[in-house]
C-alpha cells in the first residue's frame, strides 16, 4: 500500500480515540481542493452534488467555490436550504412526489426526468430536460446512461417533452445529463461533445453535463485532471452558452477520514484478520464499490505483526470487509485511519444494523 499523508489533526484525534469510531473532515484540505477545482474549471459553472456528502460544514466550506448545489430529494432540498438559505439549487432525480414537485418554482433549475413528470408540473419553473443518449460509455465505475436505464429520457422522450411545452407553464432552459460515474477527463469530454451537438440541434444553449469525475481508491494519490477537463470544456463552449457540471465524489472524497480501533487480531485457517471497533455500517463504500479502502495504521504501542491481513468490522456478515489481504503491521489497540471517506461514506451506510454506537464527528477547521 502506498504511503498516505495523514493530517496532523487526524493523528491527534487518533491518539485519544476510544472504541467509538470517529469521522474526521479536513475542512482546510477541502477548501484548498475546491479552490483549485474552481480555478481549473473557470468558465464552467459548478454545482456540488449533495448526495456525495451533505455534512453541513462541508456544504459551508464548498459554498464560496461553487455556483450552486444539486439535490435529489425533498429532504436534501430542505437540508441545504436550512444550512445555506440563499444558494441556487438544482433538483433532479428519477422519481418525484407531488410534494417535491411543489418545490419546482423555488429551485434554480429543475431536472425533468420524463414526459409524465413534465405533465405533472403545474407552476412556472426553469427546467432542464435530462437526456440519456445512446452513447458508448466506457471505463465507468457506475453507468446511468448510454442505454436502457431509469435515468432521464431517450431522444423520443425529449421530443415528447418538447411537444408538451406549448401547454406547460415551465420555461425550458436546456439539457441535463449524467451518464456515468468514474470517468477520466477525455471520456467526459467525448460525452460532453456528443451531448452539446445533440442539444445544439434542438436550439438549446444551457447544458448541465453532470458529475462522474473519476476517483481512484487503488491509487489514492491520483486526482481527476480538472485542468484538462476545464480547458476542454472551454474549447467546446460557444459564445452565449452556459456549461455546468455537478461533481460529488471527486470534490469531497479526499477530505474524509474514518478512524476505528483494532479490537482483535487473529488467524483463522492460516489467514490473519483484524477485527475493528467500527464496520461497514459506518463506511459502506468498499462494499458498494468492491475495493480495498485505503488506510494508514496509527500504532499505539502494541508492536504489531507484519504481513497480509484482512480488515473487517464487527457486523455478523462476511460482507463486512474494508480491505482484503493487504500488507500491514498492526496490533490490538492501534488505530486504523481509513482515507477517502468523504464521499458516499457515512451517508450511504446502514447505520442501525446491530445497533453499535454511531461514530463521533470532528471537523478540522478551514484555514
Ligand atoms: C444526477 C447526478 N448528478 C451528479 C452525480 C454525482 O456523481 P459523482 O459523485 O460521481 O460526481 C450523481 C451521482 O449519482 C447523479 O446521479
Amino acid at each position: 500500500m502506498t504511503t498516505i499523508e495523514v493530517p496532523d489533526g487526524v493523528r491527534k484525534i487518533a491518539e485519544s480515540l476510544d472504541d467509538v469510531p470517529a469521522y474526521v473532515y479536513d475542512l482546510a484540505g477541502l477548501a484548498r481542493h475546491a479552490a483549485a477545482v474552481r480555478v481549473a474549471m473557470a468558465g464552467t459553472e459548478i454545482c456540488y452534488a449533495v448526495k456525495a456528502n451533505p455534512d453541513a460544514e462541508v456544504l459551508r466550506v464548498l459554498a464560496p467555490y461553487v455556483d450552486g448545489f444539486e439535490v435529489s430529494s425533498g429532504g436534501e432540498f430542505a437540508h441545504v436550504r436550512s444550512v445555506l438559505p440563499e444558494v441556487p439549487l438544482s433538483f433532479g432525480g428519477p422519481g418525484k412526489t407531488d410534494a417535491e414537485l411543489a418545490l419546482a418554482p423555488s429551485a434554480y433549475r429543475w431536472h425533468v426526468e420524463s414526459p409524465a413528470e413534465l405533465r405533472r408540473m403545474r407552476a412556472p419553473a426553469d427546467v432542464l430536460l435530462r437526456v440519456n443518449l445512446d452513447l458508448p460509455v466506457t471505463g465507468a465505475a457506475l453507468t446511468m446512461g448510454g442505454g436502457a436505464t431509469p435515468f432521464g429520457m431517450d431522444p423520443g422522450g425529449i421530443a415528447e417533452c418538447l411537444a408538451l411545452l406549448g401547454s406547460s407553464p415551465v420555461r425550458l432552459r436546456g439539457l441535463h445529463t449524467h451518464l456515468a460515474s468514474g470517468l477520466d477527463a477525455p471520456d467526459l469530454l467525448a460525452l460532453a461533445e456528443a451531448v452539446l451537438a445533440y442539444g445544439r440541434g434542438l436550439g438549446l444553449r444551457e447544458f448541465n453535463l453532470g458529475g462522474g469525475m473519476a476517483v481512484s481508491y487503488t491509487r489514492p494519490h491520483e486526482r481527476f485532471d480538472w485542468a484538462a477537463y476545464g480547458a476542454g470544456l472551454r474549447a467546446l463552449a460557444r459564445p452565449g452558452e452556459t456549461l455546468r457540471v455537478e461533481p460529488g465524489r471527486a470534490l469531497t472524497a479526499y477530505c474524509g477520514w474514518y478512524l476505528t480501533t483494532v479490537l482483535d487480531v487473529k488467524r483463522v485457517h492460516g489467514e490473519r484478520f483484524a477485527v475493528l471497533s467500527g464496520g461497514t455500517h459506518h463506511l459502506r463504500t468498499p462494499v458498494t464499490k468492491g475495493h480495498d479502502q485505503p488506510f494508514v495504521v496509527l500504532p499505539r504501542g502494541g508492536g504489531g505483526e507484519d504481513g497480509p491481513v484482512t480488515l473487517v468490522g464487527r457486523l455478523c456478515t462476511p460482507k463486512d470487509v474494508f480491505a482484503r489481504r493487504v500488507t500491514a503491521s498492526l496490533a490490538a489497540g492501534d488505530v486504523v485511519a481509513f482515507a477517502m471517506a468523504g464521499a458516499y461514506a457515512w451517508n450511504i451506510s446502514h447505520h442501525d444494523f446491530l445497533m453499535h454506537p454511531k461514530p463521533e464527528f470532528h471537523h478540522l477547521p478551514a484555514d
